[in-house]
């Protein structure tokens, strides 16, 4: 059993998350106050001037997509990146637009097989979305990305985690509070340790690490398809 805060969290179904960020829309590129330092981590280290192609799942308005192909990916890379709210498909479609010749945006029901989407790819970037998903979908979506990975080919995910600092721990403890009355205040995420996640068979852990913006603390992990 993966030793996060909530193993069995207030249940935030599909037709929750569609409907909350159909309504959040850009409001979702606000929360760059704390997710901008994991974002600059996974650049970082998840070694995105060698890949191929990209899969971003739950890409939300593709403020990520476009700071990859903008500053990051060879000019020949491919991105696909997936969402399961139709608002947020239509921000990223737009703000992808100058990419079309490579970068795609398709709206999906929430599923966890990737297959159809032109794999194998050698990037998997999901960030803030495994902190919404129940334990069940996490491991069905860590398998459907798995299974779209190239073998040797990174998943890179960051999400909201436990704290390091008194501060930080005690802003995270706070969200799990809030998450435990009211799942949709905060988007349906709460704090989790997505590495205790991993199939030790099928992942290699490449590169770990907490950081902390704005006291919110955010997980960032690189792991190997193996
Ligand atoms: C907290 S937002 C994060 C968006 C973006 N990745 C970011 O970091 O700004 C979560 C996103 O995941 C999407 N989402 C939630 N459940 C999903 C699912 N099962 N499949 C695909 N996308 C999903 C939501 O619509 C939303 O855009």
């Amino acid at each position: 059993m993966p030793s996060d805060s909530i193993a069995s969290p207030t249940q935030f179904s599909r037709d929750d998350a569609r409907r909350y960020y159909d309504r959040a829309g850009s409001f979702q590129d606000k929360q760059g106050f704390y997710e901008d330092v994991a974002l600059d981590a996974l650049v970082a280290h998840g070694g995105f001037a060698a890949a191929r192609s990209v899969l971003e799942v739950g890409c939300g308005t593709g403020r990520f997509a476009q700071r990859l192909l903008e500053d990051h990916l060879s000019a020949s890379a491919r991105y696909v990146g997936i969402d399961i709210s139709a608002t947020m498909v239509g921000l990223a479609k737009g703000r992808l637009a100058g990419w079309s010749d490579r970068a795609e945006v398709r709206q999906t029901g929430g599923g966890f097989d990737y297959a159809a989407l032109g794999g194998p790819f050698d990037r998997a970037v999901c960030t803030y979305v495994f902190d919404l998903l129940s334990p069940a979908d996490i491991a069905a979506a860590l398998a459907g990305i798995h299974a779209a990975l190239a073998p040797g080919g990174l998943l890179c995910a960051a999400g909201l985690t436990q704290g390091t600092t008194t501060l930080s721990r005690l802003t995270s403890s706070t969200w799990s509070w809030i998450r435990g009355i009211s799942p949709s205040l905060v988007g349906g995420c709460r704090p989790l340790l997505l590495a205790d996640h991993l199939p030790a068979g099928q992942w290699r852990l490449v590169h770990r690490e907490v950081v902390v913006g704005a006291t919110v603390p955010s997980e960032v992990v690189i792991a190997e398809a193996l």
